[in-house]
């Protein structure tokens, strides 16, 4: 089977257990400050997860895009990319682990055929601390589901220095299997969803360890173990549990979040443990073997700058066809980080001509069938790559310049200069060290790293302010305040007049502020007055509800807000919310409140200009 195959046989099945099939959402998220990139399936599933009913239903099921930027540098065994698509369901309070597993179970051998004696999996431990108990539940079902396939499972705890202890079903701590989008439980902030898991793998052999190349092959195999022989094709969420400052409460609905890596199952459904070596790779590896010269073995060494090639410009594709353009900051800064070490490891396989909008071309192929927007793209996408490929170009001559004449002027390259060519030039410090190597000198890079680091928290501080756009989080606070700031975009039109129009909205617990169209400066009276509606309007306990109408049927009822937010938008149809029967219609995703008379008392903080035509409110409730 292909990848393509995989895919469909996937939505299927689901859609046959009477899931909907959605489609991916962007690599960008929308409406969430808290991370750069759609990493996971579950992340545009969030609000509804916490309780939101999902205008399609409590099924739902679909292949997302993800990209994870935190994973650059594992890039280059025979297993971790950057980019991937995710195959996700969920049950939002619906079905829960009975149903999800013996689905599962027959999606993997029965649909992709892949043999049940080489599936292993693990479950979750229990944890005193939080009262969460040992997942025996979901043991007994897999063990009923691997004995009605003949095959006999043992339970054990999980255990490095052990090693299989011939079980098929393994006990894990809350390091590997607990989930939630900020790792384990102490990790995860208030108001975040999370849950045990049960992940699942397949078993490639022992050869592979065996080899005479393996760093592994004196030790004890275990599922968790790198070697190569086992590969985590899917996890299953149980998702049911909300941090809060107490601990752990259920969440009002038992979900199961299951995400499982679409290139992975592929991967053992063709049984090669090679990623690289899939149907959706093959193009691009056979561009990158005629460019280099050289041809692709899994355990030559080679290898490493193939997958790093492959892998980088797939994610740039897909990142620069949602909307990236390579830069010095935020998620510009990740597809410039990725075409700029795939340059260097073409060089590094002996490419000698500029290639990387070859090689995106090859995947825009590849992949237009199920993305149409990459064709609509191409474009743009393949200048884009160019573009950035020859300004690393010039940045390395440029760097070599520089490089030289701090040599000639002090007769070495300290850590401090390594680190000044890294942040001037985009130098690459493995660069550095091979070019001092050349002359007989080793840098420092623990002074490099110290500096490095220095600048990583600077930047990640940075992000942290640029990123809060939108709600900060979920919290009860926030959505509170999300509702609120309909409110006074209401009572800013009825006091104001029509021509005020959001601008911008940035939301935390503690405050809410609002930019919107309006020249003059607000008088004391015009806040007054704002405020008085915006309170009279919470104290009449309007409810708050939402409809999903044609474009034009939400225009004709007078709805605000802006028409093309995609995260209001559901298969061609949009998502407006209303305050009380006609007091706010606005477009948006949520999430909000049931009934003003929870938002309690509301207060302009400030009131000031952020440019020309632009008013900002600040405002608090108590
Ligand atoms: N959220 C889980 C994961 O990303 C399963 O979808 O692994």
């Amino acid at each position: 089977m292909n990848l393509k195959d995989v895919r469909k046989k996937y939505l299927e099945y689901f859609e046959k257990q009477g899931h909907k099939i959605v489609p991916s959402a962007s690599l960008l998220p929308e409406n969430d400050p808290t991370t750069l990139f759609t990493g996971s399936g579950m992340q545009p599933m969030v609000p509804y997860l916490l309780g939101q009913p999902h205008p399609l239903g409590k099924r739902i099921a679909d292949s997302q895009k993800c990209f994870r930027s935190q994973d650059i540098d594992e890039v280059g065994d025979n297993r971790h990319t950057t980019f991937f698509e995710m195959l996700g369901n969920w049950s939002l309070g619906d079905y829960f682990k009975k149903e999800h597993i013996k689905w599962m179970f027959e999606f993997l051998t029965k649909e992709i055929g892949l043999d049940p004696k080489r599936l292993y999996v693990t479950v979750f431990r229990g944890n005193e601390v939080f009262g969460i108990p040992r997942d025996t539940e979901s043991v007994e079902l897999w063990k009923k589901v691997f004995a009605e396939s003949g095959i006999d499972s043992l339970d054990v705890d999980f255990s490095e220095r052990d090693g299989m202890q011939n079980g098929r079903i393994f006990y894990c701590s809350e390091e590997k299997n607990w989930w939630s989008r900020s790792g384990v439980s102490e990790k995860m902030p208030i108001g975040e969803p999370g849950g045990p898991d049960s992940e699942m793998f397949w078993d490639f052999g022992v050869e592979l360890k065996l080899h005479e190349n393996s760093q592994y092959k004196n030790e004890q195999c275990h599922v968790n173990c790198d070697c190569g022989r086992f590969l985590e094709i899917g996890n299953n969420v149980f998702m049911e549990y909300l941090k809060t400052e107490k601990g752990f409460e259920t969440l009002p609905n038992k979900n199961i979040d299951f995400g499982g890596g679409l290139e992975r199952i592929t991967a053992a459904q063709n049984n090669t443990p090679d990623i690289f070596l899939i149907d959706a790779f093959a193009s691009t590896r056979k561009k990158l073997e005629e460019l280099s010269n050289r041809s692709y073995d899994s355990i030559s060494s080679d290898a490493k700058a193939f997958r790093v090639i492959m892998d980088h410009i797939r994610a740039a594709v897909f990142l620069i066809a949602d909307g990236i353009t390579p830069s010095n900051k935020d998620q510009g800064y990740f597809a410039r980080r990725l075409i700029r070490r795939a340059v260097r490891f073409g060089q590094k396989i002996g490419i000698q001509e500029t290639f990387c909008s070859q090689v995106g071309n090859e995947v825009i192929e590849t992949y237009t069938e199920h993305y149409l927007n990459l064709e609509k793209q191409s474009k743009t996408i393949l200048e884009k790559l160019d573009d950035e490929e020859k300004k690393f170009l010039k940045t390395l001559s440029k760097g070599e310049r520089e490089f030289d004449k701090i040599f000639s002027e002090h007769g070495k390259i300290s850590g401090q200069d390594a680190f000044l060519l890294y942040a001037t030039y985009g130098f690459p410090v493995e660069l550095t060290e091979e070019m001092a190597q050349e002359k007989g000198q080793e840098i420092d890079k623990q002074i490099f790293s110290q500096e490095f680091s220095k600048h990583q928290e600077l930047s990640r501080a940075g992000s942290t302010e640029k990123f809060s756009g939108g709600l900060a989080d979920h919290s009860i606070e926030t959505v509170k305040l999300h509702t609120a700031t309909h409110m006074l975009n209401q009572a800013l039109r009825m006091v104001l007049g029509d021509h005020v129009f959001q601008r911008g909205s940035n939301i935390t617990h503690q405050r809410l502020r609002f930019d919107f169209s309006h020249s003059d400066r607000l008088t004391d009276e015009q806040i007054k007055k704002v405020e008085s509606i915006v309170n009279e309007n919470i104290q009449k306990n309007l409810p708050v509800h939402f409809e999903i109408l044609d474009l034009e049927e939400a225009k004709q009822k007078g709805s605000i807000g802006v028409f093309d937010d995609k995260y209001a938008q559901l298969g061609g149809k949009i998502k407006v919310f209303f305050i009380g029967e006609s007091f706010s219609k606005e477009v948006c995703g949520g999430p909000h409140v049931e009934n003003t008379g929870e938002l309690g008392h509301f207060s302009i903080l400030k009131e000031e200009s952020v440019g020309a035509g632009v008013r900002r409110i600040k405002a608090s409730l108590t």
